[in-house]
């Protein structure tokens, strides 16, 4: 339950930028649901990695180790969902979230991006990602412009 309920606010906190209309409203809620984690736990394509304090979940890292890379040259496992609740920000969460992911599933890691999520892209870049070309989020007949990041370290 805490992971469908952090995941619904941090989403919306970094997508409904200009309110929650109704698309974005119906897009978080259906996705984000009890069943999808349970589906996602019990699926050997997907880790996912808590960080925890005590019994509060604080933030969590979805790998898919079965998603292709659009573009060619890149590929490796995907980082589906990366997300640290608001309040703990900055404490260094989502680097020791990625490098937990780096332990468990190797460095050749990628990911797509919103291109309006800007702290999202400054983060990534000042990991050590880099910019490797577009593509686009579509639902419900809006498209959003996702740039796709690759890891180019270690
Ligand atoms: C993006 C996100 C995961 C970063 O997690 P975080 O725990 O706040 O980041 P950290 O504290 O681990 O920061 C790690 C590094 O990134 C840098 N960084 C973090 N936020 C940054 C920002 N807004 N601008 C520039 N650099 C930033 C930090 O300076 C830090 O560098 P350092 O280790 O050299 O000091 C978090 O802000 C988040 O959950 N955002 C909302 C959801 C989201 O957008 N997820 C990504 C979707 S693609």
């Amino acid at each position: 339950m805490s992971l469908t309920a952090l995941s619904i606010q941090v989403w919306l906190h970094t997508y409904a930028t200009e309110g929650v209309s109704d698309d974005l409203a119906r897009e978080a809620l259906s996705t984000f649901t009890p069943a999808y984690f349970q589906s996602l736990i019990a699926d050997s394509d997907y880790r996912l990695l808590v960080d925890v304090d005590g019994d509060n979940l604080l933030g969590y890292i979805l790998l898919d180790l079965d998603s292709r890379c659009a573009e060619e040259n890149y590929g490796g496992v995907e980082v589906d969902t990366l997300y640290v609740q608001e309040h703990f920000h900055g404490r260094g969460i989502g680097r020791a979230l990625l490098d937990h992911a780096i332990e468990t599933v190797g460095a050749r890691l990628w990911l797509t991006a919103w291109a309006g999520n800007v702290r999202a892209l400054a983060f990534y870049n000042s990991y050590g990602f880099v910019d490797v070309g577009i593509t686009w989020h579509e639902f419900e007949e809006q498209k959003y412009e996702n740039r796709i990041l690759a890891l180019q370290r270690r």
